[in-house]
């Protein structure tokens, strides 16, 4: 597996694999490695002659400083995985390899960008949108890979696909989970153990959220999921929202085909985001 800290070596890489006629699978990350991030691997492994990867923790998407600088890195770790997912290519840019000079670029994403995380985390959004743009330019990938645990970032980077007309496939993959029904992310290694024993009640009550939908409208399952979060002594809910899968606006009344509920919550000052299809 080769390790690349440059832009230069990174996309001279990956011009020489096209002109080889070598289809190129890219999945970016911020590292500290899960198996939620592997199974994008092993999916780019099936359906690429090439694997590119990246890890980059972006500071510029970072809305909080503290969250930035907490954020864990494991990179010894994260090489290890990524060799045994038959990973051909890491790119490991510096901060000021990716930007040696202030960044002046505002995405306009609608209404796409001005609900839940992007309500929430202003900025987060644009600095996503910027990053993995620029990671495209780098690395030319035929697909790239991104989970649904982030399903609105997930349909940003589809929307930043088509405002660029960029000529990259977008494949979403599923959630993975551990087996107490917690979806992976980096940020789970920083729960106190007190917190991570409170965690699965997210999922519990989403799949809860599922079941009413069959016959309850979306406020009263809103509401229903807003009072068992009132009542948790741990667990501090900061939204859930049913929106439509497509276009992330907000549901009323009776839930369709294809609306979801989202879920953002802190655990102490850790911020987890899940997400469940409803119906
Ligand atoms: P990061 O949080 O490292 O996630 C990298 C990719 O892994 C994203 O596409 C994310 O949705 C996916 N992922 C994370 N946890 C997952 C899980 N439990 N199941 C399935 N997929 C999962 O998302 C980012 O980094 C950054 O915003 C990035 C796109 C790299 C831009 O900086």
């Amino acid at each position: 597996m080769i390790l690349f800290e440059t832009i230069k070596e990174t996309r001279e890489y990956s011009v020489s694999k096209r002109k080889n006629g070598l289809s190129i699978g890219f999945i970016p990350t911020m590292g500290a490695l899960h198996e939620g991030h592997l199974s994008l691997a092993i999916r780019a492994r099936a359906e690429n002659d090439i694997v590119i990867c990246s890890i980059f923790v972006n500071p510029i998407q970072f809305n909080n400083p503290e969250d930035l600088k907490k954020y864990p890195r494991t990179l010894d770790q994260d090489l290890k995985m990524l060799e045994l997912a038959g990973c051909d290519l890491v790119f490991l840019p510096s901060v000021d390899e990716m930007y040696p000079e202030e960044i002046h670029k505002d995405y306009d994403f609608g209404t796409l960008g001005g609900v839940m995380e992007g309500a929430f985390r202003p900025g987060h959004f644009n600095g996503v949108a910027i990053v993995v743009h620029k990671l495209f330019e780098i690395t030319l990938p035929h697909r790239a890979y991104f989970g649904e645990k982030d399903y609105q970032q997930l349909a940003i980077v589809k929307e930043l696909v088509k405002i660029e007309n960029l000529p990259v496939e977008i494949i979403p993959c599923p959630i993975s989970r551990e087996q107490d029904g917690v979806a992976m992310s980096s940020r789970n290694a920083r729960l106190t153990p007190e917190m991570r024993n409170a965690a699965p009640f997210i999922f519990h009550i989403l799949k809860q959220a599922r079941k009413m939908a069959q016959d309850h409208t979306a406020e009263q399952i809103e509401e229903f999921v807003k009072l068992k979060f009132s009542g948790h002594l741990l667990l501090d809910l900061e939204y859930f929202t049913i929106a439509s899968g497509h276009d992330l606006q907000a549901v009323s009344g009776k839930i369709s085909p294809g609306d979801m509920g989202f879920i953002a919550v802190f655990a102490g000052e850790i911020r987890l985001i899940d997400n469940i299809q409803l119906i």
